[in-house]
């Protein structure tokens, strides 16, 4: 659905959660920043994996590693040679596409300009073609070329010339033309383009210096396996266990797309989970169980999720079963998270390429072994995203005079939303209203965010609210400073975002209240 996709997009913008990178000087492609607003529910998501992953689990201990990571650690592990997508180039802008994202249409021919491509939710640095011929053969080529001159730039008075030209380069065209309709796939002439980013360490860094190499970590997962026996040896930890680490990760994706689902520089929550080679099933399957309940806990409901199991043949070669966790998002049903049982690939070509003794000592069966890992994978930008989309309503109401009105709210659940309450004076002129409101904000707020506003009627200050997805408001009023009667003297109207229902608390009951429900 496009026009709820843009309608977030937009509100994202406009309330502060997501920003371009870089957008006053045009943006960074695949690059994103995070306003106050996602900034905190970002923190919240990540805090709440925390939680649940290490703080509440007495077999999973967390790190924080490098981003800057040695040639050598991705040369074992098998980045620095195979960590490539297939890529084609453009026949007249020369941009460069995924090739395996060529999109079929028809099953014949596709070509684009660059508006299309943006409206099927392609995200372009430029205005760019692409033309895919049915078959190799040359004359069918030069037929898309002139077509798509045709229907895209019809005002573009193409010289004959010009056409001769695109004609020439038919070695381009067909270059395209390997494209296969039936199952969407571009076959070989497509190259292999590396994904990582490389840098040089050191001023005096020559280009040809090996050791002065370095790469911005693609995973998280390869600082979690170099520090596995450091981690085992500095703890008093026996198998299973895991390590968990929350970071940056950075992918030179040949084609960023769908707002922040496909970024160059993204942050994952990754999980390995060391154990004895016959767990690894086992284990697997319990952990993807405790991945979806983690989603339905911070407002991806199950029923919006799809397990996908990789079959023989599209999974890792080393892995023995991966199970894609999917949601359903605007834009189609796509990868939240990977849960996979990657055997002992990782720690044996880390042993091999360091020189370095992996294995495990089992003190009870006297047995020396590498073991088994099984990887929760998430992305933290995905998962906000997911969040957001899940969140994002728009409600009709009917007020009692039937005048109608379209109220957008975003339903986050309590823990993830970025402010937990409002807390409104119900007249800004009364001091007394407002030193009470003040006072609340100060109890409340070495616990949770909390916004303070007196600006506008009441109501137009929930709904400013709701569109933020805050879930709560306390209003002070008249009946707080007990004038109408003294049996409501301190207490506070508690609005509820998603019913709009209020009750009356006791201000001295709030903390305790608030707290059950946003944690
Ligand atoms: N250590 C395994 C690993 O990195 P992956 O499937 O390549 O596996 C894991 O990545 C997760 O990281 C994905 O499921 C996704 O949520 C997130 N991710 C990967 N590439 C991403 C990108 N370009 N932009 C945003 N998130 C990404």
């Amino acid at each position: 659905d496009p026009i709820r996709m843009e309608k977030i997009v937009s509100l994202c913008k406009q309330r502060g959660f997501i920003f371009q990178a870089g957008e006053l000087y045009g943006g960074l492609n695949g690059c994103w920043d995070y306003g106050p607003l996602g900034a905190e529910l970002k923190r919240n998501l990540k805090d709440y994996w925390w939680r649940k992953t290490v703080q509440e689990r007495d077999d999973v201990l967390g790190m924080d590693g490098a981003i800057l990571t040695m040639q050598q650690v991705l040369k074992s592990s098998g980045h620095l040679d195979g960590f490539s997508d297939p890529m084609c180039d453009c026949l007249l802008s020369k941009a460069r596409l995924r090739a395996d994202q060529v999109p079929a249409q028809d099953g014949t021919a596709v070509w684009y300009s660059g508006a299309k491509l943006e409206s099927s939710g392609w995200s372009t640095e430029r205005p760019f073609a692409v033309l895919v011929a049915p078959d190799k053969d040359p004359a069918s080529a030069k037929k898309v070329a002139r077509q798509f001159y045709a229907q895209f730039m019809p005002d573009k008075k193409v010289s004959p010339k010009e056409l001769e030209l695109i004609e020439d380069r038919q070695e381009q065209v067909t270059g395209v033309t390997n494209f296969n309709p039936e199952n969407g796939s571009l076959l070989t002439e497509a190259k292999e383009f590396n994904l990582m980013f490389k840098t040089k360490m050191g001023a005096s860094a020559s280009e040809d210096d090996p050791n002065a190499t370095a790469f911005l970590r693609p995973e998280t997962a390869q600082s979690i396996f170099c520090q596995y026996k450091n981690i085992l040896d500095s703890n008093r930890i026996k198998l299973p266990f895991g390590i968990a680490q929350v970071g940056k990760s950075f992918r030179n994706e040949i084609n960023p797309r769908n707002y922040t689902f496909r970024s160059r520089e993204f942050e994952q929550m990754e999980i390995e989970f060391f154990c004895r080679p016959e767990d690894g099933m086992r284990l697997t399957e319990e952990w993807l169980e405790a991945r979806l309940n983690f989603y339905e806990e911070i407002g991806v409901p199950r029923a919006k999720l799809h397990i996908l199991d990789v079959p023989d043949g599209e999974r890792a070669f080393y892995s023995d079963k991966t199970y894609d966790i999917e949601y359903e998002f605007p834009f189609g049903i796509q990868e939240l998270e990977g849960v996979a049982y990657r055997t002992n690939y990782d720690l044996r070509v880390h042993q091999e390429g360091s020189g370095r003794a992996l294995e495990y000592f089992d003190e009870d069966t006297k047995e020396r072994f590498l073991p088994h890992v099984v990887e929760p994978s998430a992305g933290c930008d995905r998962t906000v995203l997911a969040i957001i989309c899940e969140a994002f309503d728009e409600e009709e109401l009917t007020d009692s005079k039937g005048k109608k009105d379209v109220r957008t709210v975003m339903r986050f659940v309590p823990r993830m939303a970025p402010i937990k309450v409002g807390i409104f004076p119900l007249l800004k002129k009364n001091e007394e209203q407002v030193r009470i409101c003040r006072e609340i904000q100060k109890t409340l707020q070495p616990w949770m965010n909390v916004f303070y506003d007196d600006g506008g009627a009441v109501g137009r200050r929930y709904r400013r609210q709701d569109e933020i997805g805050t879930p709560f408001c306390v209003t002070v009023d008249f009946d707080t400073l007990g004038e109408n009667d003294p049996s409501t003297k301190g207490t506070v109207t508690i609005r509820h975002r998603d019913s709009m229902e209020q009750e009356r608390l006791p201000v001295s009951e709030l903390l305790a209240w608030l707290l059950e429900r946003v944690r």
